[in-house]
C-alpha cells in the first residue's frame, strides 16, 4: 500500500529538511511560529494575565473559547506549539545511527550550531511511541552540565517527522578514541570519568536510567566536556514492574551487564554502572574491553577477565533464569592485574568495584565520585587544558565505519534465551 494512499498511514518519505537538495531548505513555514505562538496565548490565558483583572473571573468562565469545564492553565511556561524545522539551515549529516539521523544544522535566527535528531517514526502504526517520548523526556528531566542540552523539538512536513534539536558537540568518545593516536593520559581519564559519573549520579537522582551507555553515546566537546548523550532506551525507574518484568532488551552488547545476560526481571541503576566499567576500562585500552560476539562469547569473557561467579560473590547468580542453562568454567584467577597493568592499586579497585558481579554490591556512581582513585596523584586534568582535534561531525575530518554493535533493536524478538536452550 503506498503511502499516499491511505492519509492516517505515516508516511515513508524524508523530510524535505533532511533530503540532499541544499534548495530545498529554504522552504517558507506555512504558519510562522511567532505568529501561532501570539495566538496560543490569546486562546489560553494563564493566571497571571487573570488575576490583572481587578475582579476574579467567574468559574466556570462563560465567554472563553476553553472548555467551560476546564480550568485556565495556572503554571508558565504556556504550551506553545513546536517551531518548524526550517527554522534551522541544515549544514551536514553527522551519524545516521539505529534510532535516528543526526544532523549539524544553524539556527537561523540565532546563528548558533545545533545538532537535530530525526526520531525515526516511519514505521510506527500506533501513533508517537513511548521510546521517543521517553527520550525527550528523559533528556528534559536530566539537565546537567554533563549530559546533552535539549533546546526544543521542532517539526517537519508530515506527522513522522520530530527532530530533538540539541547543543551540537564535536565529537563522540568512540570516533574520538579511534582517530588519537595516543591514549588519554591518566589525568584526562580521572577527569571523563569524573564528568561521567556526575552525570550518571545526576540522571539516578533523578530516578532515570539511561541502559544504553558506551562510547558513542558519550559526547566531547574541544573544552574537555563529557556530554552524555542518546537517551533512546531511558526509562523512569523505581516504579512498580509490570508483570512480565523490565525488558531485557537493552543496553548494547559489549557494555551489558550479567544479571541481564543472565535474563534477570528486574534490574536497576546497577546497569549503568556495569557499562561505566566497561567505558573506564576502554578508555585506559583505548579500545572496547569485551569485544563479543554473541551473549555466550561475552559471559565467558567476563568469567575470564573476573573468574566465574561463585555463592560467596553473587549470593543471587543460582536464582536467575538463566543460570541453570550455564555451565560455569572451573574457578581460575581473576586477569585484572595482566590486563591494566599501568593502573594503580586505587584504579584496580574503582575498575573491580564497578565490574562486580552481585548488582547490589555493585558500586553507585555518588559512591564512585568519591573513590580515592581521583585524589592520587597524577590529579584530574582541568578540562581548559585538554587538547583540542578536528571533529569529525562538523566535516573537518572524514569519519571512519566503526563495526561495532548498536543497542538492540526495540522491538524484535529477543533470541537469549533461545541462545541458551541450545547449550546443554
Ligand atoms: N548533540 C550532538 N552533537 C554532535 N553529534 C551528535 C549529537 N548527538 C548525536 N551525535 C552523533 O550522532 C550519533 C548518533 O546519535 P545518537 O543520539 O546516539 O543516536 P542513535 O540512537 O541512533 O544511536 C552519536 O554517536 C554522535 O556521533
Ligand atoms: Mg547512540
Amino acid at each position: 500500500m503506498s503511502a499516499s494512499a491511505d492519509p492516517s498511514t505515516p508516511s515513508r518519505k524524508r523530510s524535505k529538511w533532511a533530503q540532499d537538495d541544499e534548495d530545498d531548505q529554504e522552504q517558507p513555514l506555512s504558519i510562522h511560529p511567532q505568529k501561532r505562538r501570539v495566538k496560543a496565548r490569546t486562546e489560553f490565558p494563564d493566571s497571571t494575565s487573570q488575576q490583572s483583572t481587578s475582579t476574579p473571573a467567574p468559574f466556570p468562565p462563560t465567554r472563553h473559547s476553553y472548555s467551560a469545564y476546564v480550568p485556565p492553565r495556572t503554571r508558565r511556561p504556556s504550551i506553545l506549539p513546536s517551531r518548524s524545522v526550517y527554522s534551522y539551515e541544515r549544514l551536514n549529516q553527522i551519524e545516521e545511527g539505529s534510532y535516528g539521523v543526526v544532523f549539524r544544522a544553524r539556527d537561523k535566527q540565532t546563528g548558533d550550531i545545533v545538532a537535530l535528531k530525526k526520531l525515526k517514526l516511519d514505521e510506527e502504526k500506533n501513533g508517537f511511541p513511548i521510546t521517543a517520548l521517553r527520550e525527550i523526556n528523559a533528556l528534559m528531566s536530566c539537565r546537567h552540565e554533563n549530559v546533552v542540552g535539549i533546546r526544543e523539538v521542532v517539526v517537519g512536513d508530515t506527522l513522522t517527522q520530530v527532530f530533538i534539536v540539541m547543543d551540537f558537540i564535536e565529537h563522540d568518545l568512540k570516533s574520538l578514541l579511534t582517530l588519537m593516536p595516543s591514549p588519554f593520559l591518566q589525568s584526562e581519564i580521572k577527569t571523563l570519568m569524573l564528568q561521567l559519573l556526575s552525570a550518571v549520579n545526576h540522571c539516578h537522582s533523578n530516578w532515570i536510567l539511561h541502559r544504553d551507555l558506551k562510547t558513542s553515546n558519550l559526547l566531547m566537546n574541544n573544552r574537555g566536556m563529557i556530554k552524555v548523550a542518546d537517551f533512546g532506551l531511558a526509562r523512569r525507574y523505581g516504579d512498580p514492574v509490570g508483570v512480565g518484568g523490565m525488558t531485557q532488551l537493552v543496553v548494547t552488547l559489549w557494555y551489558r551487564a550479567p544479571e541481564i545476560l543472565l535474563g534477570a526481571a528486574t534490574y536497576s541503576t546497577a546497569v549503568d554502572m556495569w557499562s561505566v566499567g566497561c567505558i573506564f576500562a576502554e578508555l585506559l585500552l583505548k579500545e572496547p574491553l569485551f569485544q563479543a560476539q554473541g551473549e555466550m562469547e561475552l559471559l565467558s569473557m567476563i568469567f575470564k577477565l573476573l573468574g566465574a561467579p561463585t555463592n560467596n560473590s553473587w549470593p543471587d547468580y543460582s536464582s536467575l533464569p538463566l543460570a541453570k542453562t550455564l555451565s560455569l568454567p572451573s574457578p581460575q584467577p581473576p586477569q585484572f592485574r595482566q590486563k591494566f597493568q599501568h593502573l594503580t592499586t586505587a584504579g584496580i579497585d574503582l575498575m573491580m568495584s564497578l565490574l562486580t558481579y552481585d548488582p547490589e554490591r555493585r558500586i553507585t556512581a555518588e559512591e564512585a565520585l568519591q573513590h580515592p582513585y581521583f585524589t592520587e596523584s597524577p590529579l584530574p586534568k582541568h578540562p581548559d587544558l585538554f587538547g583540542s582535534f578536528p571533529s569529525a561531525a562538523a566535516g573537518e575530518k572524514k569519519r571512519k565505519v566503526f563495526s561495532s554493535p548498536s543497542a538492540p533493536a526495540r522491538l524484535v524478538d529477543y533470541k537469549l534465551l533461545t541462545e541458551f536452550d541450545d547449550v546443554s
